[in-house]
């Protein structure tokens, strides 16, 4: 089975996802626009410086003290920030009044693209461990102003002059920006852990806990019929659920009651209309019994003979239930065969005797077409309880386990009942007889396994017999036994 996420990570992963954008976001934005408003109190820095030297420098013209300027632009090499300080000095100029001093120097490639666009430029060297500002500020001539230009340059109006070359150091601004920058990662950072920690505690708190204790509670509601207590959780919706499983519970509960009620009911009938069956049946055989007038009891012997025989041989309970439910049937084909024969004193023709063996074939006949396993078990019964183990028997010749073992068991009930009980034409054997001549069908007439298990409990055979002799009428009390 594939693990499935629990509530927890898919809340912790979606909002940890929205959070990420948002925090990139705000750093993003907060970065760029702190980048852009240093370098732009950079610039106006290094403007400021430019044009503080431009005013002193015009200051110095005005008073005619050109010569002693070095002075001043030396003061203002050495302020806090200033690297280099240059003045730059134009074609004009220089064709007007020679060559520059020493610190002055001609237009170099940078510089002239500057003339050329006659506006300040600004070179931001920010990504060094010096990290610099250069700005270079074009003079152009201008008779506007309080100062006319032109009267000592012979220029024409717009022409540049020249340029002051200044370059600031930055790293305190720079190392400022990425301090606020570290700063606020930190924030972010701790701000991200808190709302994570936070956010899997509660979730944990008010959903995963209570969410487990309630499937564990209505496990044992389920289980030990008690409802789950809503009062245990803190939120209106675990609440009303637990109170939702009892309602469904108690619902539950009850339609199993109806149903385990139902089902009694059905047992018991089912119960009935099985011991209607077996009434039945057992009724079915009395009638056959007192049609051939055989010794009281018969059938009912012959069913617990071989009910016992059954168990002692290891049928499962169910067969031994069968075979002691359908072998009062084993003679019901006798119903089939005239009363001239049936009934006749005496001994019978060999034709009588052939009519007579045919109530084994009638008696399947009878029952073939029941697919209930009672009447199957009675067809069996009646159509082998005559055959023999040897083959001799009828009306297959059927030879050693290809008899049932139903048919097996009950010709040998059938056959004790007969030698053990009086009948119309002989005597009751003595037990011991009976025993020695039940000895020697061993092999012969009956299953020798068979034999064995009869001969080693004949006790309890004896015992069935007294119990419901065959010379007195226990047909009520059976009955009475039965129902
Ligand atoms: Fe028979
Ligand atoms: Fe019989």
């Amino acid at each position: 089975m594939i693990k499935k996420p629990s509530i927890k990570t898919i809340t912790v992963k979606s909002l940890v996802n929205v959070l990420l954008v948002l925090v990139l976001a705000l750093l993003l934005i907060t970065g760029l626009n702190f980048r852009s408003l240093s370098t732009r109190t950079i610039e106006n820095q290094a403007l400021a410086h430019a044009e503080l030297v431009k005013a002193g420098l015009t200051a110095h013209m005005k008073a005619d003290i050109m010569d002693r300027r070095d002075y001043y632009l030396n003061e203002i090499r050495v302020l806090h920030h200033v690297n280099t300080l240059d003045i730059i000095r134009g074609d004009a100029v220089t064709k007007q009044f020679g060559p520059g001093k020493a610190r002055e120097r001609g237009a170099d490639a940078v510089t002239k693209q500057i003339f050329d666009a006659r506006k300040p430029v600004f070179i931001l060297n920010e990504f060094s461990l010096q990290p610099t500002v250069r700005a270079i500020i074009p003079y152009i001539a201008s008779q506007q102003g309080e100062f006319n230009c032109l009267a000592c340059h012979n220029v024409t109006e717009g022409t540049v002059l020249g340029a002051v070359d200044v370059e600031l150091d930055i790293r305190e601004y720079r190392d400022h920006a990425l301090w606020v920058m570290l700063v606020l990662v930190a924030v972010s950072v701790v701000a991200f852990t808190l709302v994570f920690v936070n956010t899997s505690r509660t979730i944990k708190k008010h959903v995963q806990q209570p969410l487990e204790t309630l499937i564990d509670n209505a496990m044992i509601a389920y289980k030990q019929h008690q409802p789950v207590s809503s009062e245990q959780f803190d939120s209106r919706e675990f609440s009303r659920v637990a109170d939702e499983i009892n309602l469904f519970n108690a619902e539950i509960l009850a339609h199993q009651d109806m149903l385990k009620r139902k089902n009694e009911e059905l047992l018991a009938l089912n119960d009935e209309i099985e011991s209607t069956l077996r009434e039945t049946i057992y009724t079915m055989g009395v009638i056959e019994e007192k049609r051939s007038h055989e010794t009281a009891n018969h059938t009912r012997r012959v069913s617990l003979y071989s009910s016992l025989l059954a168990q002692k041989a290891g049928l499962t309970p169910r067969e031994v239930e069968l075979i002691a439910a359908a072998s009062p049937l084993h003679d019901i084909g006798k119903l089939g065969i005239a009363d001239e024969v049936l009934l006749k004193p005496g001994r019978l023709t060999e034709g009588e005797r052939q009519i007579m063996m045919n109530h084994a074939a009638i008696g399947y006949a009878m029952l073939r077409h029941s697919r209930r396993d009672v009447l199957v078990a009675a067809g069996i019964i009646a159509y082998q309880h005559q055959e023999k183990w040897d083959g001799s028997g009828y009306p297959q010749g059927l030879a050693g386990e290809n008899i049932h073992i139903f048919g097996r068991i009950v010709a040998l009930a059938d056959v004790f009942d007969a030698l053990y009980s009086p009948r119309v034409y002989k005597q009751a054997w003595p037990l011991k007889k009976v025993a020695e001549w039940m000895g020697e069908q061993r092999g012969k007439h009956f299953d020798p396994r068979l034999v064995d298990i009869f001969l080693a409990s004949i006790d309890e055979f004896v015992a069935i017999y007294n119990q419901y002799p065959a010379d007195k009428e226990t047909e009520m009390q059976f009955q009475q036994e039965a129902g």
